[in-house]
């Protein structure tokens, strides 16, 4: 493989690179979201930013991708607000290599800054302190990716469906921007961008912003530009490099995937469109202009992220039945809950997610009917119940991680990333929503994203707001709400909406037969979404004797099924059950697939036992190098193991 050059990074041409930079125009039109003095900024625990004294608002980012070194050389020029005499830009790094900073502005031209790295922190890196003076406008700062990233996956061709090209994907949230970007690493800030990215040719390097341009750049190399001129936060920032290729799904929607997995995937998405209208009817208009999805490798620890304009998502949720497309209106949703009014730190990270599932299930309410919406809602209540209790009784409680305000301070956000923030969110707004009524409930929504677009938002701040717009004074109301109960009591409040699902009674009924000792042939399970057979799997007891195990996939195929979630509520039977010939299914599920949330509870059934212990061990050895260090982090922990 040849090495791209680094031709933006000599520092001869600096000078001229930081010109240009500047001077480049808004091919998008107006800029939205970069407010001036009235933006609320808050202290974030995990971010050495001190935007109340120099906040950045704009960023040319210039990136050259080295997939043989594992390596990105970057330029980030940001330009800078002062909002107080302070004369220090400070921004977060992490395994960054700064080589150089240059500052602009002001008669005396380009000059180099003096900088000094702080000491490196668990999680939150080195903070970046640059000195500047009264002219600077601009500050440019040249530094190298390093290959362990956190933010960055670099995967072989081996590792992807076509096998031919490498492939690299960024995941910023919550706190990982800074291991490719230095910047103010705090979802309190945002700023505009524009990105060139250069790539070797045959490959297309896409970002959440929308392409400028693609040019070709001597005979082995690409460059991309980017723009994005409505402002977002750090962690919003993404890039994907790969052999992708783009199929429209309306006007305005589109996938983007290995060409190999293309019609599949905007099949997949075929509603996606549908999924827009319903959003801007409810919560207004969609603001981002287009709304593109990309599927990644199987290696994404994540099922989707809210990159905007170009959601990110696993190829796990290729059912071949669309039975697993919630999971894009909730990232569809992040548009408004999220991404246009965003929480100022991770302490509030449930307005992010508990509102976007609020959303995600009015859109399928809306799309599939209230029953369908009320399975799944009820799946994920069932989820929040467990999580609840584990944090709230017994020897290893923590009640306050049930609140939905948060104390993350000196820790990892991503200890937020619960049941709580999602699902107890949902439910405190499920429940406002069935109070208040509707009407007035969606009205209320439809102001606050109005209100607050493209700003943060603080739970302190949306309770104000909501006692000013909503309950306006009025005692009963404030009581039957329980407002403080639910943000900052453990738990689930008495008031909480009641989620049921008759679809789910059925299914139980048909549990029961079996268990009872049953022929699996001989249920009643004609017409079962995956859903149903999800709730099936979950309530079946366990350990169940191989037999009735035999029995049950020999009737209905689930060693083999092909959706992902099935198969790993499958496997969540088949290993305190020790039913062997599941295991080598098991085992390619858990090499192939580098989804945390299958992973985590699959590796945590497995260490319940000596022997399945040691075959977790085994398979994660040979699993591990291809999951990302979001997904490590995690499995190390459960199986107890030293990298
Ligand atoms: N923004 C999250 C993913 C995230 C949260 C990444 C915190 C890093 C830190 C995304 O919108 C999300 O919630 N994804 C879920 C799917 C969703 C349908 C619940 C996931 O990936 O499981
Ligand atoms: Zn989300």
């Amino acid at each position: 493989m040849k090495r791209i050059p680094a031709v933006h990074y000599l520092f001869g041409v600096s000078a001229a690179l930081f010109l240009c930079a500047i001077g480049s125009g808004c091919v998008f039109g107006e800029r939205h979201g970069v407010g001036g003095a009235s933006r609320l900024l808050v202290d974030d625990p995990h971010s050495a930013a001190k935007p109340k004294d120099v906040v950045v608002t704009e960023l040319k980012l210039s990136l050259s991708v080295d997939f043989e070194m594992q390596r990105m050389k970057g330029v980030a020029t940001w330009k800078i607000e002062r909002n107080s005499d302070g004369l220090e830009l400070w921004l977060d790094t992490r395994d960054l290599e700064i080589h150089r900073v240059v500052l602009s502005g002001g008669p005396a031209g380009l000059r180099d800054a003096e900088f000094e790295l702080g000491e490196d922190r668990e999680l939150l890196g080195r903070a970046l302190r640059i000195e500047i003076d009264d002219a600077t406008d601009w500050v440019q700062v040249h530094y190298t990716t390093s290959p362990k990233a956190a933010a960055v996956q670099w995967l072989s061709a081996s590792q992807t469906a076509g096998g031919k090209k490498p492939f690299l994907f960024t995941q910023s949230q919550a706190i990982l921007a800074r291991t490719w970007i230095p910047c103010q690493d705090t979802p309190g800030v945002r700023f505009t961008y524009t990105a060139d990215v250069l790539v070797e040719a045959g490959l297309t390097a896409l970002m959440s912003a929308g392409q400028t341009s693609r040019k070709e750049v001597g005979e082995s190399s690409v460059e991309f530009s980017y723009e994005m001129p409505q402002a977002i936060p750090s962690y919003l920032m993404a890039l994907a490099v790969g052999d992708l290729a783009f199929r429209a799904i309306s006007d305005r929607c589109g996938v983007w995937a290995e060409p190999s997995l293309l019609e599949k995937s905007a099949w997949e998405f075929g509603d996606t469109e549908k999924m827009m209208v319903v959003c801007e009817k409810l919560f207004g208009p969609y603001r981002w202009q287009r709304y593109d999805i990309l599927v990644l490798p199987p290696s994404f620890p994540f099922g989707g992220m809210e990159n905007p304009r170009l959601t990110f998502v696993t190829p796990t949720i290729l059912a071949g039945d669309r039975s697993l497309t919630a999971l894009i209106a909730h990232e569809l949703a992040h548009s408004w809950s999220g991404n246009l009014v965003t929480n100022a730190t991770w302490d509030d990270f449930w307005l992010n997610e508990g509102f976007t599932v609020y959303l995600e299930h009015r859109i399928m309410e809306a799309l599939y009917g209230k029953d369908y919406d009320e399975m799944l809602a009820k799946l994920g209540i069932d989820g929040l119940r467990h999580t609840v209790e584990t944090m709230t009784k017994g020897p290893n409680a923590k009640p306050a991680d049930s609140h939905l305000k948060l104390h993350l301070a000196g820790r990892d956000p991503d200890d937020g990333m619960t049941d709580i923030a999602y699902e107890k969110g949902y439910l405190f707004l499920r429940t406002c929503e069935e109070i208040v009524g509707r009407e007035p409930w969606d009205k209320f929504l439809r102001g606050y994203f109005d209100a607050h677009a493209f700003q943060p938002m603080t739970t302190e701040a949306f309770l104000a707001y909501l006692r000013a717009n909503l309950t306006r004074g009025d005692v009963e109301l404030e009581a039957k709400l329980q407002i403080d109960a639910w943000v900052y009591g453990p738990g689930i409040p008495s008031n909480a909406a009641k989620v049921e699902s008759d679809a789910f009674a059925t299914v139980e009924a048909e549990v029961k037969k079996f268990t009872d000792g049953a022929d699996a042939k001989t249920l009643a399970t004609d017409g079962w979404s995956s859903h149903e057979w999800r709730h099936f799997l979950k309530t079946l007891p366990r350990p169940l004797a191989s037999d009735r195990l035999a029995n049950l996939d020999a009737a209905f195929q689930l060693t083999t099924s092909t959706n992902s979630e099935i198969i790993c509520q499958w496997f969540l039977v088949t290993i305190p059950s020790n039913y062997e010939p599941a295991n080598a299914a098991l085992e390619s599920f858990l090499v192939e697939v580098g989804r945390r949330k299958f992973l985590q509870p699959l590796y945590e059934a497995l260490a319940e036992t000596a022997a399945g212990k040691e075959f977790g061990r085994r398979v994660y050895a040979k699993a591990r190098p291809g999951y990302h260090v979001i997904s490590t982090g995690t499995i190390d922990k459960i199986l107890d193991w030293k990298p």
